[in-house]
């Protein structure tokens, strides 16, 4: 559970009030899963039994929800989904070390595992690689990067509270950054190119060079020494297709790799980098697009549409339509932003709490994440008023415990007390 529903937990009528000294630990029982637990509650005080060490980690989060008053009973819990994520986008504007660790707070306070931090696009490049020091020079320009100390600290914050940071390095679109950084990836290389300060869709793109596959490949390796995560993604979404389809260069290249077109040519970029990092024996991700058929054992994160199956490959459900918190939150005004056409503060479509509560995933996916993109929201203040209550729905989706809406109403209202009360502040709750 997510929000405790204290009334059902009640069964026996009574309660304890909890105090640190009533619990015992108690043996892991490993027929509960790693990440299951169970709290036996009654006069004598109460026994928390796991799974492991993050059921142990989740039964207490519980037990800090329910207090003070704990109704007897038993509570037996687990999660439906093994992955259970929340993308930051720090590209688009950078996030201070602070609140990524603050946001890994809520996460754990939400019994969320995984934070997907999208580290780089056409706006900007924000982790140190010692290799090639000009992605943060010159890709770091608007707003800063996080060393690599600042990584090792924010990967074993996130450790500690059992919350694995998927690091994601876009290619081979989404590049502006590192080709205004380093020109010859790209496929003008007399042409300057600046960070971009527009949003959407920039069409410079990697060219298909066995250098510039290299020089990925150079990062990655880099990447997989500062990230634990089992998992790397590696972006490949919305990766247009014009300078290989115009450059001479491109058009040869495509020749030479036996490629029938341009639109197979990413396909055969991820194909690279997921060989690549099996060599170091981890899995790559990537966004989903209905042009490209998924690379055999990659784990595809699905934004455009809500199904779960692409060909057997693992699947992480991302839709846009339930989890995407830079939508609006309402039709309506929803906050004293000035209104102002040609310079919006939101993204025009509209999800709203009750659009995400009714997120019904598909059970034979690998996983959930709700995504925070950062066009819109330039602060850390801004990214907490529009993750939250959206966030709240989502996790106990993610967790697989959700119950009818206004029920989640009633429980949702104590919950963002018991938030507000740890200085977390989020939007307005609008039903
Ligand atoms: C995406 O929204 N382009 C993944």
């Amino acid at each position: 559970m997510i929000i405790p529903r204290p009334r059902e937990v009640a069964v026996d009528g009574g309660s304890v009030a909890f105090r640190r000294d009533l619990l015992r630990l108690m043996p892991d029982d490993p027929s509960l899963d790693e990440e299951g637990y169970r709290l036996d509650v009654s006069p004598s005080g109460v026994e928390l039994t796991a799974g492991g060490p993050a059921g142990r980690f989740y039964g207490s989060r519980t037990l800090s929800q329910l207090g003070p008053l704990i109704p007897y009973g038993t509570i037996e819990d687990r999660p439906r989904f093994a992955w259970r994520g929340v993308m930051l986008d720090v590209a688009r504007h950078f996030m201070p070390k602070a609140f990524v660790l603050r946001l890994v707070d809520l996460l754990a306070e939400h019994k969320l595992n995984v934070l997907h931090l999208h580290l780089t696009d056409d706006q900007g490049w924000r982790l140190e690689i010692e290799r090639y020091p000009l992605l943060t020079e010159v890709g770091a320009r608007r707003g800063g990067f996080y060393t690599r100390d600042d990584v090792r600290e924010i990967v074993a914050y996130a450790a500690e509270r059992f919350v694995t940071v998927v690091p994601e390095i876009e290619m081979p679109g989404h590049v502006q950054a590192a080709v205004a950084a380093y020109p010859h990836l790209g496929n003008d290389p007399s042409r300057e190119l600046e960070v971009w300060s527009e949003w959407g869709i920039s069409e410079h793109v990697l060219n298909l060079e066995e250098s510039t596959v290299r020089f990925c490949q150079d990062v990655l390796d880099e990447v997989v020494e500062l990230f634990p995560s089992p998992y790397v993604h590696v972006g490949g979404d919305e990766c247009p297709t014009t300078e290989w389809e115009r450059g001479p260069r491109a058009r040869r290249r495509l020749a030479e790799l036996g490629l029938a077109g341009p639109q197979e040519a990413c396909a055969w970029f991820i194909g690279r980098m997921a060989a690549h990092l099996e060599k170091h024996s981890r899995k790559l991700v990537c966004w989903d697009e209905p042009e490209r058929e998924p690379t055999p054992g990659t784990t595809v994160m699905v934004w455009r549409d809500e199904q779960a199956e692409r060909g057997g490959n693992d699947i992480i459900l991302a839709p846009h339509t339930r989890t995407y918190f830079d939508y609006r939150p309402s039709a309506a005004p929803f906050d004293d932003q000035p209104a102002d056409p040609d310079r919006p503060t939101v993204q025009e479509s509209v999800l709203t709490l009750a659009d995400t509560y009714a997120f019904a995933p598909d059970p034979a996916a690998r996983g959930v994440q709700c995504q925070l993109w950062t066009e819109y929201m330039p602060t850390p203040e801004r990214v907490e008023f529009m993750a939250l209550p959206r966030m709240c729905a989502f996790a106990e989706v993610a967790w697989g415990s959700p119950g009818d809406y206004p029920d989640f109403l009633r429980r949702l209202g104590p919950h963002l007390a018991r938030l507000s009360a740890q200085g977390v502040r989020g939007g307005p709750l609008i039903p």
